[in-house]
């Protein structure tokens, strides 16, 4: 199976290089976990790397405060956007009902957003997309069956198009999916999370399933550095 570099230090040997590509991956865990910035460091280590477009899909967060949260990690979006190579589409303003200056904007509609994808994809040849949170789009459905189908939806559509896609999800109380369908509907989970021991808070990820992929289930501790995330061995979690 082909796969596509993460560019997260230790994610990648874990994976046997990278993520599927053309698959669609759950990355899930509590606030402030890293999911953003996971999704983040993936699109940008494809621009930046392998000259691989990505979409950037915000519901949770203003576009001006994911540029100022990925500076903080040396990543300069407005140069990749002005070059085509990234496309942050603004779903935050839509949502909460005020007005956006940002060119690309979508509301809370699957069907709409897999339009504007489309589209982008054929103008920017875009091979990543990051959508952040489905968490929020799965919100404006109404019910189990609805979520199911469009989430398989957005998936096949992506995957057709040899979009590999990162769907970021809120977990609660340990609960991977939010609405209990997400894990299903996608080809891999992988699971941030952080825990506190002696007053010190200590992330971990845990690849869930990657279909398709030999990996290891176990759970690898990980950081959030200056550049990034930082995956690290085991025996580095107990000390
Ligand atoms: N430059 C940095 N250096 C080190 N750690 C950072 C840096 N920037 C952010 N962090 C850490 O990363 C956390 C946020 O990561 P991120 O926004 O990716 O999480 P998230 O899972 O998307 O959160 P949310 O559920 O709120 O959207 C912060 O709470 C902080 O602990
Ligand atoms: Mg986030």
């Amino acid at each position: 199976m082909e796969v596509v570099e993460t560019g997260i230090i230790g994610l990648d040997g874990i994976l046997g290089g990278g993520l599927p590509k053309g698959r669609t991956i759950l990355v899930a865990g509590p606030a402030g976990a890293g999911k953003s910035t996971f999704g983040m460091q993936f699109l940008y280590h494809g621009i930046v790397s392998g000259g691989e477009s990505g979409i950037f899909v915000s519901f949770d967060e203003h576009p001006e405060h994911v540029r100022e949260e990925a500076l903080n990690f040396g990543w300069n979006l407005n140069d990749i956007e002005k070059d085509n190579l990234l496309v942050i589409i603004d779903g935050f303003s839509p949502r909460a009902g005020v007005s956006s200056e940002e060119e690309y904007q979508t509301p809370v509609d699957v069907d709409e957003l897999i339009t504007q994808l489309v589209e982008i994809i054929d103008k920017t040849s875009a091979e990543r997309v990051v959508i952040d949170s489905i968490t929020a789009l799965a919100l404006s459905m109404t019910d189990e069956q609805q979520i199911r189908k469009q989430i398989l939806k957005l998936s096949a559509v992506m995957s057709s198009l040899e979009c590999t896609t990162v769907l970021t999800s809120e977990m609660r109380s340990g609960v991977v999916s939010r609405f209990g369908v997400e894990e299903f509907m996608s080809q891999g989970v992988i699971v941030l999370n952080y825990e506190y021991r002696n007053n010190v808070a200590i992330r971990s990820m845990n690849i869930r399933k990657m279909r398709g992929l030999k990996h290891e289930m176990s759970e690898r501790p990980f950081s959030i550095t200056p550049n990034g995330i930082e995956v690290y061995a085991s025996e580095q979690f107990y000390f």
